[in-house]
């Protein structure tokens, strides 16, 4: 796969397709702007090379449909303020007056397409779309590792018709941090995984048995996977019909020699609720109205000794359920857990990086990952079409 430092980009039309699908309030501030900064070396490059910059992104699920709720506007303005040069935002992402503001970019221009999922044929992988944003552009950068896994005409149908292709260093940084921790790994390799639900994460877990040396379930996840053990876990969010899959699991784990760690204590609430009454209790003994809503203090202790050797670690999905400061010490704790140790610790996914963000450890992890759904995909084992076509020729 060639990177953007293997193509020459003076006085040539660069499109940059980054995921700027940032989080705002209600006024359209951005609340989390690491997406943008983690593309920055990309845009910084393509401006010192004296390529004419073009972004494109889509913004939230706007179905389609022209909704300015999801216009690109803030975040034009947000990158602006940091590059402290214009950023020219196109009324849309095809058509006449998109083609003709990039037709007078001057080298060192930054010009930002609207919205791309502004059209069902983004999603839809149009070719004609596709060919629309194309004939803008001498060269494609692909820098959004966060959509990567969509095959959708930004990702895979505007490279098929550049002649000229390459990762930006982020999706580069992602994969390469992807690859040294799950294919190269210094070992031990332990695997954290946790959040709400076993279905979404089922083929992720089987493939991780094939690659690590220990992994620890936490979440609500771990209640699952418990009741296939037989233990009787109240009124906790189980999925029934996949207590087959997670005793299958188990047995698998055993078989292939992974140490498999599993809460063995819980704080447990007589409801999901702020001011519910909280209590620590042993997996033994939750009791059948109330439900576990985090791990309790014997399951850290007992999941820190498990990563204590680790020379690499993963991470993806919370301990419980976070947001709620009366569920949040477990989660807290493994952040501190993955922040102080020796070994490199990679995280993905938003809730998980939410967590490191809250607990103030985010400069002790060695690299948190921009993608959610990317980043889950790339642990199930499976490739990322937008990266399939950048490697295509
Ligand atoms: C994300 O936030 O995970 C990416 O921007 C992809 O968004 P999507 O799930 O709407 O495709």
């Amino acid at each position: 796969m060639l990177t953007i430092r293997d193509l020459t980009l003076k006085g040539k039309r660069v499109l940059v397709r980054v995921d700027f699908n940032v989080p705002m309030d209600a006024d359209k501030n951005i609340t989390d702007d690491i997406r943008i900064r983690m593309a920055l070396p990309t845009i910084n490059h393509v401006l010192e090379e004296g390529g004419k910059l073009i972004l494109c992104s889509h913004m939230g699920r706007p179905g389609g449909k022209r909704v300015m709720d999801f216009s690109l506007a803030p975040v034009a303005a947000h990158l602006a303020e940091i590059l402290g040069r214009e950023v020219k935002l196109a009324p849309d992402c095809i058509g006449e007056e998109s083609e003709a503001l990039v037709s007078a970019m001057q080298d060192g221009d930054v010009v930002m397409l609207e919205n791309l999922r502004f059209y069902e044929q983004e999603t839809n992988n149009d070719a004609d779309f596709a060919e629309q944003i194309a004939r803008m552009a001498d060269v494609y950068i692909n820098d959004a590792f966060a959509v990567s896994h969509r095959a959708h005409a930004s990702v895979v149908g505007i490279p098929a018709h550049v002649a000229e292709k390459a990762a930006g260093f982020l999706l580069q940084t992602e994969m390469d941090f992807f690859h040294k921790a799950m294919h190269t790994p210094v070992r031990p390799l332990v695997a954290l995984v946790g959040g709400a639900k076993v279905s979404s994460k089922l083929g992720a877990l089987h493939n991780m048995l094939d690659k690590v040396d220990t992994m620890i379930i936490g979440g609500a996840m771990a209640n699952t996977f418990l009741k296939s053990q037989g233990v009787d876990m109240g009124a906790s969010k189980i999925e029934e019909d996949l207590l087959e899959s997670a005793r299958e699991f188990v047995q698998e784990a055993e078989k292939k020699g992974v140490k498999l760690y599993l809460p063995v204590d819980f704080v447990a609430a007589d409801r999901f609720a702020p001011d519910a009454v909280v209590k620590n209790v042993t997996f033994r003994d939750v009791p059948s109205e109330w439900m576990a809503l985090d791990i309790g203090p014997a399951s850290t202790s007992y999941f820190q000794e498990a990563m204590a050797d680790a020379r690499t670690i993963v991470w993806n999905g919370p301990m419980g359920a976070f947001e709620m400061d009366a569920f949040a010490r477990g989660t807290m704790a493994m952040c501190q857990a993955v922040a102080s140790s020796h070994a490199l610790s990679v995280t993905g996914g938003g809730d998980s990086n939410a967590a490191v963000k809250k607990s103030g450890e985010a400069a002790n992890i060695s690299y948190m990952s921009t993608g959610g759904g990317a980043f889950l995909r790339l642990m199930e084992g499976k490739t990322l079409p937008g990266v399939e076509v950048l490697e295509a020729d």
